[in-house]
């Protein structure tokens, strides 16, 4: 039985292989919340009377986006910092210096778990006005065993509220707590030990992340944790060479991780690991521009290399303050080279390739009812312009949950 159908749509985008469309075309979606049916008009079996439809009105329908790296859960503001920056301080300064992810840390760990849900739907639900359905979100802004475990928690919660589907990430390796300044071997060995085992027992999160990088954590740090979080049964990606060539890209490879993100100081080496090692590559390019970094994010050369690429906002407060997975969209294609295929397919089937998600990300029968309608018939006006949101109507499986006043 169809529970949703939408009809008189002028182009579908699968995405089953490529950014093809085909015109003319109807969705149904059965009460289960999945897919019954997607392709041309002229072959769709009846639709049901009692099914909700949508009308397309000859636009464009695309599978609900998904954004594979955030750091979504945040408190307080790094608008100070950012007037630093544009007096001459950099990133890696105002991170030396005790603020950067440390200031959000001090605000996180101030906010109780209501405030921190709060800001959570708040932003999550600007997302979802984008058309994105999936959000990846690691915590990070904790760094201690009761504050990771707090964030990860919050992000439970928010994702069992819904209608946004949350995938965890624990990111405690992001940078050193005050607590073990000038020992970050004992803060890898309190991950090791402490956190990712609790974690794990309650079942937080997904994945495991380690930020590779000079001033946060080395190759070694990043083995040992990865490897334990594996052994315990979490997924595995990686920052990597984001700031410099820190030996991220190569570990991801070498462990087999799901994914790496930023990538701008890979080279042919890097490139050719992550492509015979499957890693899906996140190209996150608002962190590159709004660092004002003249570093060419590679995603051209990664897709030459035969890398799967993945396209993702990178969203916090400090290095990319941005929600919008249609600019990031953008920028993958004017500053990494990505075509617009490419970064659609970034968006939605090889962002969830990048979250292990075998049930989303293409719209075929049996998968989840989570699509986007926009108010145009070729999808690329999605990243052609900047602020202007082409989506119409958003349906997460198989229910409208936001259409456009
Ligand atoms: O992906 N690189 C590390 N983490 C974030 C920045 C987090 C922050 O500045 O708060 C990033 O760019
Ligand atoms: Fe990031």
């Amino acid at each position: 039985v169809s529970a949703l159908v939408v009809v008189n749509i002028g182009a579908l985008y699968t995405m089953e292989r490529d950014a093809h469309a085909i015109a003319d075309a109807e969705v149904h979606i059965d009460d289960d919340g999945c897919i019954g049916y997607a392709g041309a008009r002229a072959t769709a079996p009846a639709r049901d009377a009692g099914a909700t439809v949508v009308d397309a009105g000859e636009h464009a329908v695309l599978p609900g986006f998904i954004d594979c790296h955030t750091h979504l859960l945040w408190a307080g503001s790094r608008d100070a910092e950012f007037a630093l920056r544009s007096r001459g301080a950099s990133y890696g300064e105002i991170l030396a210096a005790g603020g950067g992810i440390r200031n959000t840390m001090r605000a996180v760990r101030e906010s109780d778990d209501d405030t921190l849900a709060a800001l959570l739907h708040t932003r999550l639900r600007e997302m979802r006005a984008r058309g994105v359905t999936t959000v990846e979100v690691k915590s990070g802004y904790g760094l201690s065993l009761e504050h990771e475990l707090r964030s990860l928690a919050v992000i439970k919660r928010v994702h069992d509220e819904g209608p946004t589907d949350l995938v965890a990430t624990c990111l405690s390796a992001h940078a050193v707590p005050p607590e073990f300044e000038g020992d970050r071997v004992g803060y890898v060995q309190h991950i090791v030990d402490e956190i990712l085992p609790a974690v794990s027992e309650r079942k937080l999160a997904r994945f495991c992340d380690v930020f590779i990088e000079g001033g946060a954590f080395t190759v070694t740090d990043g083995f040992r944790i990865l490897t334990r979080a594996s052994s315990l049964g979490m997924h595995t990606r990686v920052h990597a060479e984001q700031l410099s060539r820190s030996g991220g890209a190569a570990l991801a490879a070498e462990l087999g991780a799901h994914a790496a993100g930023h990538l701008e100081f890979v080279d042919e080496s890097d490139m050719k690991a992550l492509a015979d090692a499957g890693v899906v590559c996140e190209i996150l390019a608002p962190a590159q521009v709004f660092l004002g970094l003249q570093q060419r994010i590679p995603g051209r050369a990664l897709r030459d290399h035969g890398c799967t690429v993945a396209v993702g906002t990178d969203a916090n407060p400090g290095s990319a303050p941005s929600l919008d997975l249609h600019l990031a969209g953008s920028l993958a294609v004017t500053m990494a080279g990505l075509t617009v295929d490419e970064a659609l397919l970034g968006i939605t089937k090889n962002a969830a390739r990048a979250l292990a998600l075998d049930d989303r990300g293409v719209l075929t029968p049996g998968m989840r009812g989570d699509l986007v309608v926009l108010d145009t018939v070729h999808a690329g006006a999605l990243f052609a312009s900047w602020g202007s949101n082409h989506v119409t109507h958003v349906v997460k499986n198989g229910a409208l949950v936001h259409m456009r006043a």
